[in-house]
């Protein structure tokens, strides 16, 4: 709700509270002052439980000088010229060639619902507050845009700007949130990595100094994730801040030895110079932020947050399919006949959608050809992929294939006709990664050749799912269009975004899956477009657990693509496939093998495995996820709960073994109620009979580990993890 009373402004979600103020501007010589100018500041953010009542304040003098102080002001947000004296969230190059800006409060009002804007955004906004702020000297508009939803304490952030003259000016940087933290002493978690160890927690604590988490890849990378918790040590804080968008982002934090500590989250003004002409206007990417007083309560309302808000609706809550893929398992060794076989494996084992990955286009046999050319392989499938995809349909699976629309491979037809499509700089070698280069998404005509290639070939197939991989970063940003250098990064991914809109309009009931190298671009603008993304191509249950517990930290499990696979990428500790499959039984949950090697008990212990997720499919894919042991806290243990009404399923981890004498307390569940504790049954660990413990027992003492060890003929030599699953319902008296 958003409520205006005198001079504040008062912006309420569930269980949390922003105020704003609106006072008079200064100066301390009079005859600068300008009658009636106001600043807007921000007086408190935080939870409501600990509000207190504000009164107005008037604005304070710098004790040095004539202009109105920025630091203790807390105005909403920084621009060059209004006195911080630090890095700004706005920088403009005027045209009177001047980097000083002057903004005042103009005006506040409430709009009901979201503000339209091109490319991702937060859905099912509320209301939002437009604030309105004028540089009258320059000619610019400035609007921060405050949206609400009623279910969450999530407030979403954006920035307008307009050029209300008739002479253009550049945007050199434009931070989409600014927020104070009345703190000197933060905690700072990022989630840093890189090809096969995505989103690892990095702890940094911030007591003086500027702290920057930022992407310069042109994607939001695996080596910086734009998530990030700031934890207001003085204040017992914990806040959560994430940007829409998957280019190059950037989140600065800053303690500030004369005033508050302050965070801008936006797109990276690194190689950034934006062009406004005269009645041009510029919308920032929405970021977000919550506070709590609580990591679990973060987590959770951003879980909430991107499965109601940011997920493509036709997708949310619903079922996500247990599916095959076949890189890990064939790579580009594919053909109709193989596929086919694994295919009725697939049906017998309990698997739900088919997925051919890399490979099955014209000259794909290797890395080196063929990206760009998107027509099915005769070679491999003789009646293209509309007869494969009827095979496999006839089985009672869906079907899906993979792409990567924005990179184009030199070995290609598309590049010998179009080499100015290719993202080359002139007159230079081109730098490629993977033995591939980045197709000019930039470029008008490239995205709708590919609308077209692709929805032709997604038509021939009638494809249920669409795997859309990206494997490099950008290196020779320059387009053979007349687009200027500073506007490519941003207009890349907006291009992007374009072709993602178009696609997933002409193929509403599509099911489309993010990846880049792994989980290289994990983030809300791309989880916008496609409700699950491929976490990382590790999927040894180690290395897994790591990386699913880093990245749950930001994002809801049924975002997380997560399969059983082999046990090699990145790590040398191999483990059973009962445990693989207990690290792996989250979100969009699958495998990758040539089913073919396996014997029959194998696939047998396969089917068992499907039966029980898809027993607990809507609870472990949807159910309220709490962690219990952090691996990045102690990383002997890993350990999570999902909880839905009446039922909770928990999953424990040994990562290291020891007599750790460890009991699993149990979160979220109903402390007054009973249950039922039913183990899942594991080849390499005891059957255990079904206990029934209190919900103050279960929160207080936990569960014992010494009735769910292992085998002893499985523990022999084995350096793999130990985990189990257990299922706890309710009992109804
Ligand atoms: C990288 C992805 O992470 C893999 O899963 C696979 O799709 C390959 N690309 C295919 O080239």
């Amino acid at each position: 709700m958003i409520r205006f009373d005198n001079e504040f402004i008062y912006l309420e979600t569930p269980n949390t509270l922003l105020v704003f103020e609106i006072k008079d501007y200064i100066y301390d010589d009079p005859s600068f002052n300008e009658e009636g100018n106001k600043l807007i500041t921000q007086r408190y953010y935080g939870p409501k439980s600990r509000y207190k009542e504000i009164k107005p304040e008037e604005s304070k003098m710098n004790p040095f000088g004539a202009c109105y102080d920025y630091d203790s002001n807390n105005l909403i947000y920084s621009y060059f010229g209004n006195g911080n004296n630090s890095d700004t969230s706005l920088l403009i190059l005027n045209s009177d060639n001047s980097f000083t800006n002057r903004f005042y409060f103009r005006e506040a009002k409430v709009i009901k619902g979201g503000v339209d804007i091109v490319g991702p955004h937060a859905r099912n906004i509320k209301e939002t507050l437009d604030i309105v702020e004028v540089d009258e000297s320059s000619a610019i508009e400035l609007h921060h845009y405050y949206s609400l939803c009623d279910d969450n304490d999530v407030i979403t952030v954006k920035v307008k700007i307009i050029n209300k003259g008739d002479k253009e000016f550049f945007l050199r940087k434009i931070a989409s949130l600014e927020t104070p933290i009345e703190s000197k002493s933060l905690k700072i978690y990022t989630y840093y990595g890189k090809w096969l160890e995505e989103r690892i927690r990095h702890e940094s604590t911030l007591n003086s100094g500027i702290f920057v988490n930022a992407s310069f890849a042109g994607t939001s990378s695996h080596k910086h994730n734009p998530f990030i918790n700031v934890i207001d040590l003085e204040n017992n804080l914990y806040y959560a801040f994430n940007l829409i968008y998957s280019g190059n982002h950037k989140e600065t934090v800053e303690v500030n030895p004369v005033g508050h500590s302050s965070i801008m989250i936006g797109i990276n003004d690194y190689a950034f110079d934006y062009r406004l002409k005269g009645n041009d206007s510029f919308v920032s990417p929405e970021a977000i932020m919550v506070v709590s007083t609580s990591l679990d309560e973060t987590r959770t309302n951003m879980h909430k947050f991107v499965n109601s808000h940011i997920i493509n609706p036709s997708f949310q809550y619903k079922k996500r399919p247990i599916l095959f893929n076949s890189w890990e398992g064939s790579t580009f060794d594919i053909n109709e006949e193989s596929l086919f076989e694994m295919a009725k494996l697939c049906k017998d084992i309990g698997v739900e959608l088919f997925v051919i990955d890399d490979g099955w286009f014209k000259n794909r046999n290797d890395d080196y050809h063929a990206l760009g050319d998107w027509t099915p392989d005769k070679n491999k499938f003789t009646n293209g992929l509309g007869e494969i995809s009827k095979r496999i349909k006839s089985l009672g699976l869906k079907f899906g294939i993979w792409i990567e629309p924005e990179m184009i491979s030199r070995n290609s037809e598309i590049f010998k006709n179009h080499p100015e499509y290719a993202l080359m700089s002139k007159n230079r070698h081109p730098i490629e990664r993977r033995h591939q280069l980045v197709i000019d998404m930039t470029n008008k005509e490239v995205r709708d050749y590919l609308f077209n290639s692709l929805s032709k070939v997604f038509e021939e197939a009638e494809v249920d799912y669409v795997k859309w991989d990206f494997n490099r970063f950008l290196i020779d940003v320059y387009s053979s269009t007349p687009i200027r250098a500073g506007e490519y990064f941003h207009n890349f991914i907006h291009g992007t975004y374009d072709l993602y809109e178009r696609l997933t309009k002409r193929f509403p009931n599509v099911l489309f899956e993010g990846c880049s190298s792994g989980g290289g671009r994990f983030d809300l603008g791309m989880l916008y477009y496609s409700p699950q993304i491929w976490t990382s191509d590790n999927s040894v249950a180690y290395s897994r657990s790591f990386i699913t517990s880093g990245t749950l930290e930001g994002y809801p499990q049924s975002t997380m693509g997560a399969h059983v696979s082999k046990d090699t990428n990145g790590c040398d500790r191999t483990s059973t496939l009962e445990d693989r499959f207990n690290i792996n039984c989250i979100g969009g949950f699958g495998y990758e093998f040539d089913l073919r090697e396996f014997d029959d008990n194998t696939l047998q212990l396969f089917k068992k495995h499907n039966e029980f997720f898809k027993k607990h499919q809507y609870l472990i894919q949807f159910g309220s996820l709490m962690i219990i042991d952090n691996p990045f806290d102690d990383n002997r243990f890993y350990s999570f709960i999902i909880n839905n009404n009446d039922e909770a399923i928990l999953f424990v981890s040994e990562l290291i073994k020891g007599n750790h004498n460890k009991k699993w307390r149990c979160k979220g569940i109903d402390s007054e109620a009973n249950y039922e504790i039913v183990f899942r049954d594991q080849n390499n660990a005891p059957h255990v009979e079904p206990i029934v413990m209190s919900g103050k027992e279960l929160i207080n003492q936990g569960i014992d580990i010494g009735s769910i060890s292992l085998n002893e003929d499985v523990e022999e030599g084995y350096q793999g993890i130990y985990s189990r699953i257990a299922v706890l319902r309710k009992i109804k008296n």
